[in-house]
């Protein structure tokens, strides 16, 4: 999905993510590697930093935690992303949670959020998370829908955050 996953990076670009002051994780993505993307090299080396960043022993910043991300495609289309952070940190417990995702803007209202949220609940689980923390900006009517739609119960909201759990089943035993 090369190809198809950095011209989706065009369509964020076009959308405004990575301008300055765009401090989403997605934003500094777009400004740190789009102009290596494109190249075979400078796009292999993204992947294995972003399989780095799901292992426990990789060196990270201080409040940073480890993360896992699944990439939603159709055969060599890429259409999205979604993200879980392995535990959640105080700032996190606020705002950011476990999950995050973005569907790539000319693949948006055709369900694939809310089937990407459905299809990573049971690897959250997996790596441990009983309850999981989603949160989206007040005025984010899409990424509401697609929490509540994925058994979100709203806890509050905190400095213009909506603050979700999803209760996870527990992974099925191996033995079993
Ligand atoms: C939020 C986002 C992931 C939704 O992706 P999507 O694939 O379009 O979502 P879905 O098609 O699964 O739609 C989910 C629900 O939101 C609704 N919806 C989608 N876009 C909408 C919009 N622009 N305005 C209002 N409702 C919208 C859909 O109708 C659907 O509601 P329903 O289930 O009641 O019918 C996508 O808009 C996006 O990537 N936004 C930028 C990044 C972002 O905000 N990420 C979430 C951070 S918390």
């Amino acid at each position: 999905v090369h190809a198809s996953f950095v011209d989706a990076m065009g369509e964020s670009a076009a959308e405004g993510r990575g301008r300055p002051g765009d401090a989403s994780n997605a934003g500094a993505e777009l400004r740190r590697w789009s102009t290596r993307w494109p190249d075979g090299a400078g796009f292999a080396r993204y992947l294995a930093e972003l399989h780095g960043e799901s292992r426990a022993d990789t060196p990270r910043p201080p409040g940073r935690v480890p993360y896992t991300t699944w990439w939603w495609t159709d055969g060599s289309t890429y259409l999205g992303r979604i993200e879980v952070r392995h535990r959640l940190t105080p700032a996190l417990r606020q705002h950011g949670g476990h999950i995050g995702y973005d569907v790539r803007p000319s693949a948006r209202r055709r369900g694939h959020a809310t089937a990407m949220l459905r299809a990573v609940l049971p690897h959250a689980a997996a790596l441990g998370i009983e309850r999981a923390l989603l949160t989206c900006d007040v005025a984010n009517e899409a990424s509401r829908r697609t929490i509540e739609a994925n058994g979100g119960r709203l806890e509050d909201e905190r400095s213009g955050s909506l603050r979700y759990w999803i209760t996870l089943e527990a992974p099925r035993s191996s033995t079993a």
